[in-house]
């Protein structure tokens, strides 16, 4: 059996970590895995999750199964949260998926199911797992342009002009907010645009929603998702509660549709079930009843958005750090772009062998693309880095 195998290629963002844990330096520092950080370092549990996790353990009283669409309360106050009332709730399914990456692979299911034969566009570049998911669930994923990689900002003339040439048997992949890995991300006014563009021609909006709260606060980072369910009769988003309630361990996602009306809505709903039974049957509840019983306490939920609030603000600060500390490095401004993104990363353009040269003469550890985790960036030694980052230019 196994003689027809051959090795699979390794995760490179694991495979680093694995180098970065190996590393005896001292100073190592790990800019690579996209988890947020503390100023220890550490990816803390949010104060809100460990007495939602007390309370689970005081009052549960079964572990018994769930349900194929998982805990409802979960996905019920996920979706609330994602569409608030700007969209009618019977157009409104969802299903809980482990994790971000689980809710994504339901939604690939049922596209392969719905239009076997779709062209599923991926930002170019995206975030590494899309293309290899898009292609073990039977579709075929192509690129359309967004990063320019020299002014590290959105090239969105000519973003629009690929979407304006598709048609109903195209899907677009959106990062609906805090792009990974650029973190350049669309303007409300373009996702107008983007909007308008994928309402005329036909083309199906796929939005992947890792990072609500992390770029400029939960209601700005639902513009664009909200928007795209208000001008296209169909929609699909995968949501993760990895980053946002810091509960990556847990896998915690919804898989969310929405359709034309409540009858398409339930046919949707019957076949993401039906794919969830037949794949892993349903997902783990822990995590998810964490989040319900969240957001349906006013005192813990207003804890956990005051500690998601310290979370985006911090990142920002580490972005005005970093920026500054570049601009004076460098002494110009074409770092400035660092300030601009939004989310947790930012691509800096670095060539692969400064990147490498990082990692082996300062124990610096970026993702070889030249991907930032910022919120792994050491609050007072933006300095440090900045000079590192230029040393290993020269
Ligand atoms: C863009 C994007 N989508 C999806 C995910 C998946 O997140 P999860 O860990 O919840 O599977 C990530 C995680 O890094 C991500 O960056």
């Amino acid at each position: 059996m196994f003689e027809t195998l051959q090795k699979a290629p390794v995760d490179k963002i694991f495979a680093l970590l694995g180098e970065y844990r190996a590393d005896k330096r001292t100073h190592k520092l790990d800019l690579g895995i996209g988890v947020y950080k503390d100023a220890t370092g550490n990816t803390p549990v949010m104060r809100a999750v460990t007495k939602a996790e007390k309370r689970i353990f005081d009052n549960q009283t079964t572990k018994s199964y769930v349900g194929v669409s998982g805990n409802r309360g979960f996905c019920d106050s996920v979706t609330d949260l994602v569409f608030g009332d700007t969209v009618d709730a019977d157009r409104i399914t969802s299903v809980q998926a482990p994790g971000g990456t689980g809710s994504l692979w339901v939604i690939m299911q049922l596209l392969h199911r719905a239009k076997p034969d779709a062209t599923v566009w991926i930002s170019d570049p995206s975030w590494p797992n899309h293309y290899p998911m898009l292609e073990l669930a039977g579709l075929n994923p192509k690129y359309y342009p967004y990063f320019d990689a020299k002014t590290r900002s959105v090239k969105f003339e000519e973003m629009l002009a690929t979407l304006d040439k598709m048609g109903p048997n195209d899907i677009v992949l959106l990062h609906a907010c805090c792009h990974n890995p650029t973190g350049a991300n669309l303007t409300p006014a373009q996702w107008d645009q983007v909007a308008d563009s994928m309402k005329r021609t036909g083309a199906f909006p796929f939005l992947d929603l890792a990072y609500l709260g992390f770029g400029d606060g939960l209601e700005a980072d639902a513009y664009g998702v909200r928007k795209m369910a208000q001008s296209c009769p169909e929609i699909m988003v995968g949501f993760s509660a990895s980053k946002n309630f810091g509960l990556y361990r847990e896998r915690a996602g919804v898989a969310i549709g929405v359709a034309a009306d409540k009858e398409a809505a339930g046919i949707v709903f019957s076949q993401m079930a039906n794919i969830i039974r037949a794949s892993f049957s349903q997902s783990p509840d822990h995590g998810a009843e964490i989040v319900n019983v969240i957001m349906n306490d006013p005192e813990l939920r207003t804890e956990w958005e005051a500690e998601l609030t310290e979370m985006r603000e911090k990142m920002l600060t580490l972005r005005t750090n970093l920026a500054g500390s570049l601009r004076k490095a460098s002494n110009s401004d074409e770092y400035d772009f660092v300030e601009e993104h939004r989310g947790m990363f930012s691509l800096l353009g670095l060539p692969a062998d400064a990147v490498t040269k990082l990692k082996t003469e300062k124990g610096i550890y970026l993702i070889d693309d030249s991907r930032v985790n910022i919120a792994g960036v050491p609050e007072h030694d933006t300095d440090k880095l900045a000079t590192a980052i230029l040393d290993v230019l020269e």
